[in-house]
């Protein structure tokens, strides 16, 4: 079976809406960091539609027995936020996925090479194929940070098939490495923009998501 990386951009008023806010030079951090928490909601839901495995089962409501859909909690769902930017996602992703593990990991760029490397790793040594992993991290530029992750992750035995990413804006060579390398992989974020400048970022972007989200 061939495998095409597939790009979701979900068409919802909420979604536009946060994004305008966060592209805004002019909103203030606290409001920034609102916008980032909906956006990690929202991108969030629509990430685990045909993701979280459900079961059947029956409840009781106060007048009758009735079938029912629950998520299994016996599925492992995890949260990879890449320090610091995908932080500001996390509010949002867990009130959807209250009962997942987070996983921490901390990733620079070096503003020279824009080569990733790793200051925290809080992944576990092994990691059950089955579990669901919802990457965060906002801003998917020359892509070096997400490819670190996804490395990481599959290395420890996470299924690339089980794998969402959620971004906020994404760029065509982070795209095109994902593609590449990981083709099973499903992205869900507010906007593909086309560009990057000269030092790395995404143009229109949004800026220095982490500075923004963390005003410094
Ligand atoms: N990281 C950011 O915070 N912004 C960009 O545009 C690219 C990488």
């Amino acid at each position: 079976m061939s495998f095409q990386l597939r790009v979701y951009v979900p068409e919802h008023p909420l979604i536009k809406h946060w994004l305008a806010v966060a592209r805004d030079a002019n909103t203030p951090n606290a409001l920034f960091k609102t916008a980032m928490t909906e956006l990690g909601r929202w991108l969030t839901y629509e990430a685990c539609r045909n993701w979280l495995v459900t079961m059947d089962t029956q409840v009781e409501t106060p007048l009758a027995s009735c079938s029912a859909t629950m998520v299994n909690p016996q599925v492992p769902v995890a949260v990879v936020p890449i320090l610091r930017a995908g932080l500001a996602l996390l509010d949002g992703a867990q009130t959807l996925l209250p009962l997942s593990s987070v996983y921490h990991l901390g990733l620079e760029r070096n503003e020279q090479t824009l080569e990733a490397s790793c200051y925290l790793n809080k992944l576990p040594e092994q990691i059950d194929p089955e579990t669901r992993v919802l990457v965060l991290e906002p801003m998917l530029a020359t892509g070096g940070s997400i490819m670190f992750a996804l490395e990481a992750l599959t290395r420890r035995g996470v299924d690339p098939e089980q794998l969402r990413i959620v971004s906020v804006v994404a760029a065509p060579p982070a795209l095109k490495k994902l593609g590449d390398n990981y083709p099973q992989l499903k992205l869900y974020t507010a906007f593909v923009d086309e560009q990057l400048n000269d030092n790395g970022y995404i143009v229109p972007g949004l800026g220095d998501a982490g500075d923004r989200a963390f005003g410094t």
